[in-house]
């Protein structure tokens, strides 16, 4: 039986760029998201293009019950996750109050909770086995607060701090832990969001999810810790660190504010 990469949020967008770089080179596929419709196509296409096995499975990741099922049904099948994508996630912009909290504690749900618990259940099998691989998405946000979008940024600062750590906890058990921090990248995040993104289409910061999975899929190979993809978003992610506090909060207020719709 084939070793899998299981990647949540394979739909569309990093998610999918990610599955095909990955069957491109050969590795056998697991794919994770809610449209069965969009998942069942693509994974009929990736098999039949690149010759490898590609499964799906049908999971609101944000439901602590579905995402129990899915660990069950993948526990009993024997099949083995030698990495694991934590790449599902959403945002959403306004100001934090006037949110309707039954989205913003979905958010959390898939953001946060559902990529911890597939970190402690595959990560854990892993570590028992003695080997593999685990690549959280974050993002360039997670390294600073951002006031409009407040609890997406909160929810990456997260998955941030959960991979740095676990890459430390995990190592003596031949582990891998990478965090890919993307910028701005052309997928249906900002359209979910309500994001007007069009302001950033023409910025050179906008990348494609084909670029930024390619960029990831030769990281992986060299284990890095962090994977940010383009200088200047490596850029966008450092200068925190160099500017005060108070400067960092408002640039990243005033630049959300200047792509949301807000009153
Ligand atoms: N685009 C950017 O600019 C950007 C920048 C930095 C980080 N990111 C991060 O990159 C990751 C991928 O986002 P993307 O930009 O590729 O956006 P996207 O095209 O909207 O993809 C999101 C994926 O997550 C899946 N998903 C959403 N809710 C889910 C749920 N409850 N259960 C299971 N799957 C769910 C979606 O599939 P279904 O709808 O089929 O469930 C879809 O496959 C996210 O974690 C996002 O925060 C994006």
């Amino acid at each position: 039986m084939p070793r899998y990469a299981l990647i949540t949020g394979a739909s569309s967008g990093i998610g999918l760029a990610l599955a095909e770089a990955l069957a491109r080179r050969g590795q056998a596929l697991i794919l994770v998201a809610r449209q069965r419709d969009a998942l069942e196509s693509i994974a009929y296409e990736l098999a039949q293009r690149f010759g490898v096995d590609v499964l799906f499975r049908i999971c609101d990741l944000s439901e602590p019950l579905q995402l129990s099922g899915l660990l069950h049904e993948l526990e009993q099948s024997g099949r083995q996750i030698e990495l694991l994508v934590n790449n599902a996630g959403f945002g959403s912009g306004g100001a934090f109050v006037e949110q309707d909290w039954s989205r913003e504690q979905e958010m959390i749900e898939l953001n946060v909770l559902a990529l911890a618990r597939l970190c402690h259940a595959i990560g854990g099998q892993m570590a028992r086995s003695g080997g593999g691989q685990i690549l959280n998405v974050a993002s360039v946000v997670g390294f600073m607060p951002g006031p409009w979008m407040s609890n997406y940024y909160a929810s990456k600062a997260y998955v941030l701090h959960l991979s740095e750590a676990l890459r430390c906890e995990l190592k003596r058990h031949g582990v891998k832990v990478s965090v890919l921090c993307p910028g701005p990248t052309r997928t249906a995040f900002f359209r979910n969001a309500s994001v007007e993104a069009t302001r950033l289409d023409g910025s050179k910061l906008m990348m494609s999810p084909e670029e930024v999975a390619l960029i990831t899929v030769k990281a992986l190979r060299r284990n890095k810790a962090i994977i940010i993809p383009g200088w200047r978003n490596r850029l966008m992610a450092w200068s925190p660190r160099l500017a005060p506090r108070w400067l960092v909060r408002w640039i990243a207020g005033r630049a959300n504010r200047s792509v949301l719709p807000l009153r």
